[in-house]
């Protein structure tokens, strides 16, 4: 059996919601009340626990944890070894979502894709328990060949040329095509992944 997420600091917030995939076995069993209540101002201990190699990617806007995952192809028959925290409370006392992906560091055009989901999400690349590097994403104010564009009737859909996209709004996602102008939204692109 693997080891125990640890869920705590449930002072009058919501319950978060944290979940591991990929150990077989493991039981997740609520938290003693009695025992997590955090008497100070910031969380006293993790979440969900530190990871030995991977990559984290924290700071996502809550309630959109599940999105990250759908845009990394990450369904759950990969075999990695998968954290979900939703509606954590973070520093600055906000909700946040994290996810945390063991031994599986992510490629540039998956972090560009995260940024598409969630503008506000730090990307950190865990080795031998340290962050080796951290990224905040950043959504720039065009895109090329991430996404497809949405109307079967553009051009960049017929012919070979790469699709592309103005960044018209980053929360909530609102992208414009380049060749036909039509709106794509956070729905249109989820859809595609
Ligand atoms: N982390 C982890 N395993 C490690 C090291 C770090 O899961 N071995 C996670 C931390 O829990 C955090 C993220 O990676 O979610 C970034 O780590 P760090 O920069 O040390 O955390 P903070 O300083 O708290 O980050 P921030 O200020 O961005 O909240």
């Amino acid at each position: 059996m693997g080891p125990e997420p640890q869920l705590l600091r449930l002072d009058g917030h919501d319950l978060p919601v944290c979940f591991r995939q990929g150990i077989k076995n493991e039981t997740y069993p609520l938290p003693d009340r009695s025992k997590v209540l955090s008497k100070g101002t910031g969380p006293k201990e993790l979440y969900v626990k530190k990871i030995r190699n991977g990559t984290v990617i924290d700071h996502i806007l809550a309630g959109h944890a599940l999105d990250v995952l759908k845009i990394l192809g990450i369904h759950g028959g990969e075999g990695h070894i998968v954290s979900v925290a939703m509606n954590v409370i973070s520093k600055k006392q906000n909700k946040k979502d994290i996810v945390k992906v063991e031994n599986r560091e992510l490629k540039p055009g998956e972090v560009d894709k995260i940024a598409l989901i969630a503008p506000s999400a730090t990307i950190s690349i865990i080795r031998d328990y340290e962050v080796a590097e951290k990224t905040r994403v950043k959504l720039p104010d065009s895109i090329r060949g991430i996404v497809r564009c949405s109307n079967p009737a553009c051009v960049s859909n017929a012919e070979p040329v790469e699709p592309k996209f103005t960044v018209e709004r980053q929360d909530p996602l609102r992208l414009r095509c380049y060749y036909c102008v039509r709106i794509m939204e956070k729905a249109d692109v989820l859809k595609q992944f």
